[in-house]
């Protein structure tokens, strides 16, 4: 068997409410300052006061940092470490989707750091002898179902107009994890499948993955798509079915588990440029581009699509390319089930802009190379043209 390791976040709770959990949480890193990272969203959807007042009750200062911008722009991420250090911040928690929960992992590192966060980007660039002390404590608490960032080592900031880049380091790995489903009951239905549909694609990945590929991976994704696919269409059907939410948010996290070992491939690596350029959320920019890149996978890599459809088609048969095909129409069904329109045309994507996203897809290395098939320019241009 081939050698693997494997990392995740020492500590997770699951379905207790958010804010007593995460209250006995914090209460043993003896932190007295607290900053909570979230959005203006979350915080007017009513998440963020009741937890903000059980960590108050426990006797911590607590700050309440709300002005996350979806796809973090990098300017905005400074802004929230230098509110953190005029604060005197001692932990940090993110309360929220991946935008407050990737902002507050860097809020965290680079609250004591000289490196400068121009630097950190890629893959272990974080030089600890320039975090002296290391990150403050950190805690994380979704509130969408969808990017795992609360158990996985990435923060993805979008750099200058157009561009997104990932920090990815196991010094990311939050101190503890807060899993209410409650909390995401209230997301309004696009959101819901959006969120949904990348987390499924967290999973697909790592289950295909080139590199890393591991057991455990497997386990944690194959156990994620079934709850996924389970509770996507409940949670679409009716908002307020907690099981359905509570399957979608440990679902999301299994995927977080599986793709912070095994990593995620061409369809972020084509998704990122659309969010970048044309500012659509990570969730639908993947739901554009998933089928047409699992197509393309397929042609020379059937057999792990093949597997996907034997866990997730009911009645799928006949060859490892056939069954492949099954897989990939029925991650196609779901998405129309849900509402999605994959088509780039519906948000203004037009022909001339194809080549640009084609461009900006291959200096995606880091996440290309852990694709079964390689994808040149062309490649990549036919595969926005049959996602046009
Ligand atoms: N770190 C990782 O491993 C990882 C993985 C995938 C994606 N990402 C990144 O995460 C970001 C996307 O995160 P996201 O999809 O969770 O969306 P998001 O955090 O950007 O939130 C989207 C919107 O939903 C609102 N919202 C969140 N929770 C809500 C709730 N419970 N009720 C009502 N509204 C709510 C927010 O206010 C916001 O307007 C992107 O920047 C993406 O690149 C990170
Ligand atoms: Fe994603």
């Amino acid at each position: 068997m081939t050698a693997f390791s494997f990392q995740t976040v020492p500590s997770i709770k699951f379905g207790e409410p958010a804010a007593e959990a995460l209250a006995a949480m914090v209460s043993g890193f003896g932190a007295n300052r607290l900053m909570i990272v979230s959005d203006r969203g979350v915080v007017g959807a009513g998440l963020v006061e009741p937890v903000q007042r059980s960590l108050t009750e426990l006797g911590l200062t607590v700050l309440v940092h709300d002005d996350v911008e979806a796809d973090p722009p990098e300017a905005k991420v400074l802004e929230a470490v230098a509110a953190a250090q005029e604060f005197g911040a001692e932990a940090i928690v993110g309360l929220g989707g991946g935008s407050p929960m990737d902002t507050a992992k860097l809020v965290a590192l680079l609250c004591r750091a000289r490196q400068p966060l121009s630097e950190m980007y890629g893959v272990a660039q974080v030089d600890r002898a320039q975090v002296p002390g290391g990150r403050l404590p950190l805690f994380q608490v979704p509130t969408t179902a969808g990017t795992g960032s609360e158990v996985t080592p990435i923060a993805i900031v979008t750099v200058g107009a157009e561009i997104k880049l990932g920090v990815v380091d196991p010094i990311l790995y939050a101190d503890g994890a807060v899993l209410d489903p409650s909390l995401t009951a209230g997301l309004p239905p696009h959101v819901t499948a959006h969120t949904g549909i990348d987390a499924m694609v967290h999973a697909i990945e790592a289950f295909t993955t080139k590199i890393r590929k591991n057991p455990l991976s497997d386990g944690l994704a194959q156990q994620a798509l079934m709850r996924l696919a389970r509770g996507l269409p409940r949670a679409m059907a009716n908002g307020m079915d907690l099981t359905a939410r509570g399957d979608m948010l440990l679902g999301a996290m299994l995927a977080g588990q599986a793709f912070a070992n095994a990593p995620v491939a061409a369809v972020h690596a084509l998704a990122y440029p659309i969010g970048a350029l044309f500012h659509v959320p990570h969730g639908l920019s993947n739901t554009q581009v998933l089928a047409p890149v699992l197509r393309f996978n397929a042609e020379t890599h059937p057999t792990l699509y093949a597997e996907l459809a034997d866990l997730l088609v009911p009645g799928s048969s006949g060859s490892d390319a056939v069954r492949a095909g099954q897989f990939i129409d029925f991650m196609e069904r779901l998405t129309d089930d849900c509402g999605v329109n994959p088509r780039l045309r519906e948000v203004g994507i037009s022909h001339n802009d194809l080549p640009k996203l084609a461009e900006d897809a291959m200096k995606q290395t880091r996440l290309l190379q852990n694709n079964q098939r390689d994808m040149t320019y062309q490649d990549a241009l036919d595969i926005y043209t049959k996602a046009l």
